[in-house]
């Protein structure tokens, strides 16, 4: 009897890289919208994370303060379930191929380019009075990040979508010119990925750098800093929990309860149905603040472990080195450098 069973070859695993800049807090907005959605991704990608401390210094950075949000934020990536064992994380500056690459790759990209980007014209606009060369050849680091490790999908925020396609043009140039040598990648937004608005002002995007405190829930916020936050949320006259066009504050609320609970917008509708909005607003902030809890919880027993944290991100250095060394070795060959 043939028990021979033919299986299929395994598919190869989708390669994944995002970055995170270390600077100051992370928001519900960027915790809803990007970094908790890394986690599940772990079980189905090769999946790499880089907090990325050489792009924060395209803008003036307290270097104390710039030092330790990068350990905050590596300990916050973990806390939010990003396994140091499933995927590799690392601090950017700690892979000096990054800083390689990306001088290969200014060569290979141009100044009309570089002056089209969107990001480049706002933050040069913010910052007038240091509008660096970093800050212009942003992208080109960026693009570097992504191609060193054959990337082929990048999570990432719709403002960064420019950003993404820069890094193809750049690839496809750069293969054009010397043979296949970069996947060429593409955006990934994932699925469950939620818009987070301001609460203080819901026509604007949930901001760090906002000057209100009140606009943004900060993931380490305490549960009555969040609860307080919710209540003086603004909303509108109506008192009907709906989402509605011209309902802006509401939608906003009812979007994180979504994204928080899992429930639909018509069951929230029916759930709060001839409740005003003083429930309603408890209701969001008493899931948000017990949905970070563990996140909380498990942020400060990182951050009193800083052996383990060493730990992590030196191996994660490592297996980041290790990857990136073999695209910038094809790199360095194919434009003529001595070996
Ligand atoms: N530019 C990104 C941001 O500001 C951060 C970033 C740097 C990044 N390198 C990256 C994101 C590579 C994705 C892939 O949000």
């Amino acid at each position: 009897m043939d028990t021979t069973v033919s299986t299929p070859a395994p598919e190869r695993k989708k390669i994944i890289f995002s970055g995170i800049q270390p600077t100051g807090v992370m928001t519900l907005g960027n915790y809803l919208g990007a970094v908790r959605n890394w986690g599940p991704l772990q079980e189905d990608y090769h999946c790499a994370y880089s907090i990325v401390n050489m792009h924060a210094i395209t803008v003036r950075q307290d270097p104390k303060a710039l030092r330790e949000n990068t350990l905050r934020a590596y300990a916050l990536l973990l806390a939010c379930g990003i396994d140091p064992k499933k995927s590799i994380v690392f601090i950017q500056s700690h892979v000096r191929t990054h800083a390689e690459l990306a001088w290969v790759l200014n060569c290979y990209t141009q100044f009309g380019e570089l002056s089209r980007m969107t990001q480049f014209k706002d933050k040069s606009a913010k910052h007038a009075d240091n509008i660096n060369a970093g800050l212009f050849t942003y992208p080109s680091l960026m693009a570097a990040d992504i191609l060193l490790y054959q990337t082929d999908l990048v999570p990432v925020g719709v403002d960064q979508k420019q950003h993404i396609e820069l890094a193809r043009n750049i690839a496809e140039r750069f293969n054009g010119l010397y043979g296949k040598t970069f996947k060429v990648p593409e955006p990934y937004i994932p699925k469950v990925s939620a818009k987070i608005m301001s609460l203080t002002d819901p026509t604007k995007k949930m901001s760090k750098s906002d000057e209100n405190p009140n606009s943004f829930v900060a993931i380490l916020d305490d549960e009555s800093t969040i609860i307080k936050k919710f209540k003086r949320a603004v909303t509108d006259s109506e008192a009907v929990v709906a989402y509605r066009e011209g309902k802006d504050g509401i939608n906003n609320l009812m979007a994180i309860y979504s994204s928080v609970t899992g429930k639909s917008f018509q069951e929230i509708e029916s759930e709060f149905d001839g409740r005003g909005y003083g429930d309603f607003k408890t209701a969001v902030g008493t899931v948000v603040a017990d949905h970070l809890k563990p996140v909380r919880e498990e942020f400060a027993r990182l951050m009193n472990d800083k052996a383990y944290l060493e730990d992590c991100y030196r191996n994660g250095a490592r297996q980041a080195l290790e990857l990136s060394q073999r695209t910038l070795d094809k790199v360095y060959k194919k434009v003529g450098f001595v070996l």
